[in-house]
């Protein structure tokens, strides 16, 4: 049997981090949807394409060859061959992403990469449109959210933590930008699903928000 858990929500919101969670405990495969559009504007951003440069981006995908490999549990994202792991987590790359997945080839091409995946092994899988778009029929569906304010806050700490000067009012603003785009784009934009539970960590412990979770997927399976 296999299983699948979809845990969707705006940029800051903790999905990474207790989606990984959850798959240690469940014993399942953790898929950064993230990454893979992270790595397609990565490899925009190295050939010079911008982002308004819809038919080049097009293009581009027929050129672009992304998957993944899990190495001591952690995803990596293999570009063209290369392992981009180290290059994609930036705030730049984060805001061009945003802008190039609204494209609907560079989507069509991640999201049949997604169910590839989701059809063979039992997966937590986190973006902006799994239970809408790509895995409709997921186990359990999630739309975890947090304020934008505790967000930002959140992002700043683990940047500052890194060494990585940075501006909160400036994480703020650059996330609330994001989430207007993901959530207005014409193409599976991002929102909550019907049927998803809606959890706001604001106010949460991470291991609180994965336990919530993990209680709502032995109620459901
Ligand atoms: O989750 P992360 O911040 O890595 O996502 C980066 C960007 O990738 C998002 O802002 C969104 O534009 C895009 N994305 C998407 N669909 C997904 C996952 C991410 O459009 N399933």
């Amino acid at each position: 049997m296999v299983y699948s858990i979809a845990i969707d929500g705006p940029a800051g919101a903790g999905k990474s981090t207790i989606a990984k969670k959850i798959a240690k405990e469940l014993g399942f495969i953790y898929v950064d949807t993230g990454a893979m559009y992270r790595a397609v504007a990565l490899y925009l951003m190295r050939n010079q394409i911008a982002a308004d440069e819809s038919a080049k981006i097009s293009q581009a995908c027929n050129e672009v060859n992304v998957s993944i490999e899990y190495v001591d549990g952690e995803q990596q994202v293999i570009l063209n061959g290369e392992n981009v792991n180290g290059f994609i987590r930036t705030e730049e790359v984060g805001m061009m992403t945003s802008a190039s997945s609204k494209n609907k080839d560079v989507r069509m091409k991640m999201v049949e990469l997604q169910r590839q995946l989701a059809s063979k092994t039992s997966v937590v899988m986190d973006g902006r449109d799994i239970g809408t778009y790509v895995l409709p029929n997921a186990d359990v569906k999630v739309y975890l959210t947090a304020s934008s304010g505790e967000r930002a806050r959140r992002r700043y700490v683990e940047l500052t933590a890194k060494g990585v000067g940075c501006d909160i009012a400036e994480i703020e603003t650059d996330i609330i930008a994001r989430d207007h785009q993901d959530m207005t784009r014409e193409f599976a934009p991002l929102c909550q699903a019907e049927d998803a539970t809606l959890v706001d960590s604001s106010d949460m412990t991470i291991d609180e928000v994965v336990d919530e979770i993990i209680k709502i997927f032995n109620q459901k399976s």
